[in-house]
């Protein structure tokens, strides 16, 4: 609802002056950008909260975000035998392909310790087969940094489809 208020406000004020018209729009574009991208790390953090990691005390929160604007989340599963713990991203990929989706444009992790939650090597492969997704990391602290998958993974392996 916030979005169309400023929107139709935002049109009102075009019709006077075509350069203004451009100069908002491009507003208008940024702060929604930036109100999506604070909602879908919003949405990761409400995942980290269910995080199951008694083992190494490092929650952590993902939520991914599909082609269509569509999101999936996900925490990390631990387990006893160490091994098959599911990272948060591995779940919410997993999530969205269970949901239809073949296309990821961008993974949001967020995590309950100082080290940035950068995805571990399994998951840059596995986010590889679905596209070159942007990645946001936030740690703890609120620390941010943002690459895309293929600079976390350069030369990824790929199998011809
Ligand atoms: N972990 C994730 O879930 N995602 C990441 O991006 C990095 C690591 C999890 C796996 C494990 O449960 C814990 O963090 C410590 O490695």
């Amino acid at each position: 609802m916030r979005r169309l208020i400023f929107y139709s406000g935002m049109r009102r004020c075009g019709a006077l002056c075509p350069i203004f018209a451009l100069a908002r729009s491009a507003a208008l574009w940024y702060a929604v950008y930036m109100e999506d991208k604070e909602f879908y790390e919003r949405q990761a953090e409400l995942a980290r909260a269910n995080a199951y990691a008694p083992y190494s005390g490092y929650s952590v929160g993902a939520c991914v975000v599909c082609k269509d604007g569509a999101y999936y989340t996900g925490c990390n599963v631990e387990n006893a035998s160490y091994g098959a713990t599911m990272c948060a991203e591995r779940n919410a990929v997993a999530a969205a392909v269970a949901a239809g989706q073949r296309e990821i444009e961008a993974v949001y992790l967020v995590s309950s310790g100082r080290d940035m939650p950068y995805p571990c090597g399994i998951c840059r492969q596995v986010l590889a087969e679905f596209g070159n997704p942007s990645v946001f990391v936030r740690n703890a602290d609120g620390r941010r940094d943002v690459a895309t998958l293929a600079e976390l993974l350069p030369n990824g392996f790929c199998l011809r489809k």
